[in-house]
């Protein structure tokens, strides 16, 4: 892992300095004037200060929000949209590099990962322009012979609070920016603490493609303090959160006070099911890098790997040799495969899992520890590997979100279905074997909402995901989850 020493580190003038709060169309500190350090999690540097909002922030952001609602931007068309969110797809495009860069010491993940996000960004952001004519009128049939025309009118639902996590934000934020142009709504963003410059640099360039003052707002800061106060704001008319469980629970009830609408993409404990007649050859690394992907921090990760009885020796020590050819490190280095963990709070998280699994009597076959040397500044895990796990065991039932797989033998497909459901969340659903008809009942009898077969992780933001249990509820991506950005409204003339 020495070859880290010798990076030649692109730039951005992006980096270093105090960021400010989008509140209105204008950048400025927080009301408090407090600020708070945001972290390379590859080195352990400060790479900026952020402002620290709270809800005197939220309480303007929100204002700002509303007045945009009910202005011009309430007479923009579809056209006007679309060609708006055409201008910010371009912008976005051609700025892509910088972002890729931004994300990668922002939060870690590998700079050849973030760089490919590209295409996904820009899919999404065509999706979304091309459902602006969601919100429209349309003659509804009615069986009332002539008397009584009705129409049904979708409107946008208002203003939207986005509340975003830290493992993939050059993506998520786009669920909120998305369909909040696409429909006419407004947003207020709160990035994650761990991980919100690419948030604030998207708004400089959504600002630079016309995107009116107000209509998109950004406030960095705190769950505790921004967050909440965002949740429980009595004028935003729907909350879009992403992250734990524990939050999401919060986030409902902070909800509550207005009754205001709710999507949530929380945990998963996704089992990746391999059965004894699958490709190998395909099954080891699309199985491995189901878990290790983005270094294990990915909500659909497939973490609890059940491989059929018969073939688990093999398949682990497949497992294991495939592990060993992971490059751990520095995400700027183009020879990475797998970046640190986001944070010091997440390095801790991870470690504790490693060592309840082992105290739980699950055989740590590879992995496990925290590296050192050249890296012992940032916050780094080996891929790691738990054989003959128990699904009672915790590392089977919480969500670790680190590069930890715990690897479950099941005997036939009736145990690996009760297996596979065993578990509070449904998110994701991995199934590896040659089998038509084992792939095809075995994806209707997972209960998740997406079900991989021989590949994981595809997703298509025209398409969608959401989740079954505690995995939350909403869609994300599709028609749908703009339909979620409308009120539906019906009008019944008399016109006999
Ligand atoms: P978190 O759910 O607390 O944080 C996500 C976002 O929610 C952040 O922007 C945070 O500032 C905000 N937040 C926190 N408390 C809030 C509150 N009371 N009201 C409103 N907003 C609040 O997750 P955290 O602490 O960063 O990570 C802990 C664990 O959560 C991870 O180990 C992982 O298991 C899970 N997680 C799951 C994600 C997913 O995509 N499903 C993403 C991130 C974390
Ligand atoms: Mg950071």
């Amino acid at each position: 892992m020495d070859a880290t020493q010798k990076i030649d580190i692109p730039r951005s003038d992006f980096i270093g300095g105090s960021k400010g709060l989008l509140i209105g169309g204008k950048w400025r500190p927080s009301a408090s004037g407090k600020e708070f350090d945001t972290v390379n999690p590859a080195t352990g540097e400060v790479i900026a200060r952020l402002a620290e909002g709270d809800k005197t922030d939220i309480d303007e952001a929100v204002a700002a929000a509303r007045r945009a609602f009910e202005g011009e931007w309430s007479r923009w068309t579809p056209y006007d949209r679309q060609r708006l969110l055409l201008r910010v797809h371009d912008v976005i495009e051609k700025n892509f590099d910088e972002l890729a860069l931004l994300e990668t010491l922002d939060m870690g993940a590998p700079l050849s990962r973030t760089k490919a996000l590209k295409t996904f960004v820009s899919q999404a952001i065509l999706f979304y322009a091309s459902q602006t004519r969601a919100a429209t009128t349309e003659s509804a049939p009615t069986s009332f012979a002539g008397q009584f025309t009705a129409l049904k009118i979708k409107a946008p639902v208002g203003v939207v609070g986005g509340i975003i996590p830290w493992n993939a934000p050059l993506v998520s934020q786009w669920w909120i920016l998305g369909p909040t142009l696409a429909t006419g709504c407004t947003a207020v963003l709160k990035p994650a603490e761990d991980a919100s410059l690419t948030a604030l640099r998207v708004a400089e360039l959504l600002l630079e493609a016309g995107v009116p003052d107000g209509v998109v707002n950004v406030v960095t800061g705190f769950g505790t303090g921004a967050g909440a106060a965002l949740a429980a704001h009595p004028d935003v008319d729907r909350v879009a959160f992403t992250g734990s469980t524990e939050t999401g629970r919060k986030i409902v009830e902070a909800s509550a006070g207005n009754m205001k609408r709710v999507q949530l993409e929380l945990g998963g404990k996704s089992p990746d099911i391999v059965f004894a007649d699958a490709d190998l050859d395909i099954a080891v690394p699309g199985a491995a890098m189901a878990v290790y992907g983005n270094s294990g921090q990915i909500c659909t990760a497939g973490t609890r790997l059940l491989v059929q009885r018969s073939i688990q020796d093999e398949f682990v020590s497949k497992l294991q040799e495939f592990s060993q050819t992971l490059r751990v490190g520095n995400g700027l280095d183009p020879l990475v495969n797998l970046g640190p963990l986001v944070s010091r709070k997440q390095l801790d998280r991870v470690l504790e899992y490693i060592d309840i699994g082992a105290r739980e009597g699950a055989s740590l076959t590879s992995g496990g520890k925290r590296l050192a040397g050249d890296l012992e500044a940032g916050y780094f895990v080996e891929p790691t590997i738990f054989a003959g796990v128990n699904n009672d065991m915790r590392i089977a039932r919480e969500e670790i979100f680190g590069p930890v797989v715990s690897v479950i033998p099941f005997d036939d497909a009736d145990d690996a279905i009760r297996i596979a459901n065993d578990t509070t969340y449904g998110l994701a659903g991995g199934i590896w074997t040659q089998s038509l008809s084992t792939a095809h009942q075995m994806s209707q009898r997972i209960k998740a909402g997406t079900i991989w077969v021989n590949c994981y992780g595809a997703l298509d933001p025209g398409v969608g995901f959401g989740g079954y249990k505690m995995s939350g509820y909403g869609w994300k991506g599709g028609p749908e989850h703009v339909n979620g950005f409308l009120y539906e409204k019906v009008v019944y003339m008399n016109i006999g």
